[in-house]
């Protein structure tokens, strides 16, 4: 029988999210982002995939992740913190992808101010999971296995 091919997912969070746990905690929660990548490993391997968990500040950093994860990876889920409402540099990286996006937000953001209503990763995006916490990760990896899956 032929082995399943390992798929390796790129986890990618933007600006801020490395302050989880201390940052408003009343919105995104008191799990810091490397309690989050535990979980997200752990589910990952019970689903036989592998993960790359990363966070960077720097839009253009993010950038060229993104642009490296062209080759490495089945799919990408993101958290473009408050650059997802702005960066037109982010959403160009992301159309040079060929696989499943999926855009996590921990808070419901559609609740919140309006400029958080509009996302440019949203445009690319497979489909956009907030306001579940840091579960979000969670119900991402499930969207993205069904979609490999497929
Ligand atoms: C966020 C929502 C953004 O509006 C905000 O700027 C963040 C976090 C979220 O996960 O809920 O940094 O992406």
């Amino acid at each position: 029988m032929p082995t399943k091919q390992q798929h390796n997912i790129l986890m990618l969070n933007g600006p801020n999210l490395n302050m989880l746990g201390v940052r408003e905690p009343d919105m995104y929660g008191f799990k810091n982002l490397d309690a989050i990548s535990a979980k997200c490993k752990e589910y990952a391997t019970e689903l036989g995939y592998s993960i790359d968990f990363r966070q960077s500040n720097h839009e253009g950093e993010l950038v060229t992740i993104i642009q490296e994860a062209r080759s490495n990876y089945s799919g990408v889920i993101i958290n473009g913190g408050a650059y997802s409402h702005t960066s037109i540099a982010l959403l160009d990286a992301l159309k040079l992808l060929e696989i499943p996006i999926i855009e996590v937000h921990i808070s419901n953001v559609f609740k919140r101010e309006s400029f958080r209503h509009h996302s440019y990763i949203s445009k690319v995006a497979k489909g956009v999971i907030c306001g579940f916490g840091a579960h979000g990760y969670i119900l991402a990896l499930n969207a993205i296995h069904t979609l490999l899956e497929e």
